[in-house]
């Protein structure tokens, strides 16, 4: 493919945020103020990355047509009536005065009512949630909504990006998401343990025209009926999980470990964090749904069966407590036994103190503005090249492929698509 085939970036692109929390309203602000020349839109790979093509180290937009930041119009549903200034000074990510140059526009954002079962979140209990409906019904009012939206707008395209909390973990069934016909027969039969309100949003997006993103560890289209509905409406999808603090760390050190050949006998992963996001995780359900997900990581990158002398039955254990004088300001704790030369043992202590919303928001943007991009270029279903940006990169396990979790290597597939759409050989 050459870069003639993506069709160009022309008109408004929106982007849906479902949620309207600390990471959309981190995310929006920053957007609006780097609009403004206010701010730099540090840990974006769209924005600041650039690759070697030639002689040359180009922008991403010098060798795609990427959409620009000034084109951005945004929307998004949320469980809270509160439009995106009182969230974003309600999330305390961001000070007063990295808000308030754009309050007018971030009031102009308010939240459409949420697809929302509290079932899945029990935590939460706000009052902008659409009427009680089946799971068909909740799908088709999403539909509406983006209609709506697509109207009231003037966009030319819309990206819908899963911000929101995360539910109670759906574990993938055999039955209802194996087919698009099995998965449509139980959301018009209401099956509300097996339909998550986030698949209603997915496959909204989906018939709407609109390429789809899940932020969270939901499964929400991690299933094959989704991957179906993805082949026959033509969008791509990517997830699960954005890949900040601690996860972004173990993707990047475990490689070194490997690299080295030194052996792992455990990795204990500890996390605190005071803000809604942990406080939802802390109900046992929701955190079982993160766990897998965070789990995932190592198991690719550090083998066992590949090398059973250095990786077979390390022990692997993640936990998140929530604690709320935190907020926002997470804090991780990694111990990492290892094991060298003649099996002596060593240990590797890392304290990341990050901020949640502050990685979370540059990742978000990227998945936008690449789904965007990966839809022009006629690219659907699973973009395996967005991995570098999710904690459990989306893979078709029904055939054994392995997800690619070693960040380097992440970096390289996400490198040779862009390289690739644009018609332009990667430089060996
Ligand atoms: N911050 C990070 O570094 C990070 C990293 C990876 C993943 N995530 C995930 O991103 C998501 C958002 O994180 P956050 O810190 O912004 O959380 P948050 O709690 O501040 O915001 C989430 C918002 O989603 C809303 N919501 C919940 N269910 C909804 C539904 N069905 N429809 C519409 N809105 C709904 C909630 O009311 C809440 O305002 C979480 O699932 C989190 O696990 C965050």
């Amino acid at each position: 493919m050459t870069a003639t085939n993506i069709r160009p970036a022309e008109g408004k692109l929106g982007i849906l945020t479902v949620g309207l929390g600390a990471v959309s309203t981190t995310f929006i602000t920053g957007v609006l103020m780097a609009r403004k020349g206010l701010a730099k839109p540090i840990g974006s790979m769209t924005q600041m990355d650039r690759i070697r093509v030639g002689e040359e180290a180009l922008p991403y937009d010098c060798i795609v047509p990427m959409a620009h930041l000034d084109d951005i119009v945004f929307g998004a549903w949320d469980v809270y009536p509160a439009n995106a200034l009182q969230s974003a000074l309600y999330a305390e990510v961001l000070n007063e005065k990295d808000i308030m140059p754009v309050r007018d526009e971030l009031e102009q954002i308010r939240p459409m009512t949420a697809a929302f079962d509290r079932n899945y979140a029990k935590r939460l209990d706000g009052t902008n949630v659409k009427p009680e409906m089946t799971r068909w019904e909740m799908m088709q009012a999403i539909r509406k909504d983006i209609q709506d939206f697509r109207r009231a707008t003037g966009v030319h395209r819309i990206v819908v990006a899963w911000a929101a909390s995360t539910e109670i973990y759906v574990k993938p069934d055999d039955c209802v998401h194996a087919t698009l016909a099995a998965l449509e027969a139980a959301m018009k039969a209401d099956d509300r343990e097996r339909i998550a309100p986030s698949m209603c949003y997915a496959m909204a997006a989906m018939l709407e025209g609109c390429p789809f993103i899940m932020g969270a560890p939901n499964t929400t289209v991690d299933i094959p009926a989704m991957w179906e509905l993805a082949e026959k409406t033509r969008q791509p999808i990517a997830g699960k999980d954005f890949k900040t603090g601690q996860t972004l760390v173990k993707s990047g050190f475990a490689p070194m470990l490997r690299t080295r050949c030194l052996g792992l006998r455990g990795w204990f992963s500890t996390n605190i964090l005071g803000n809604r996001d942990g406080l939802v995780l802390d109900d046992p359900q929701n955190f079982h749904t993160k766990e897998v997900s965070k789990l995932s990581t190592l198991e690719t990158i550090l083998d066992g069966e590949e090398y059973p002398e250095l990786y077979e039955d390390y022990y692997h254990k993640v936990r998140i407590n929530y604690y709320p004088p935190r907020g926002d300001a997470k804090e991780s704790w990694d111990n990492i036994d290892i094991f060298g030369w003649m099996n002596y043992p060593m240990q590797v202590k890392i304290n990341f103190l990050c901020r949640d919303s502050i990685l979370a928001a540059p990742v978000l943007l990227d998945l936008c503005l690449l789904s965007d991009l990966a839809a022009r270029a006629g690219r659907y279903g699973i973009q395996r090249f967005l991995s570098f940006f999710l904690k459990a990169p989306m893979h078709d396990y029904r055939t054994g492929e392995r997800p690619v979790n070693d960040l380097y290597e992440q970096y390289a597939m996400l490198k040779d698509a862009l390289l690739e759409m644009s018609g332009y050989q990667r430089r060996k």
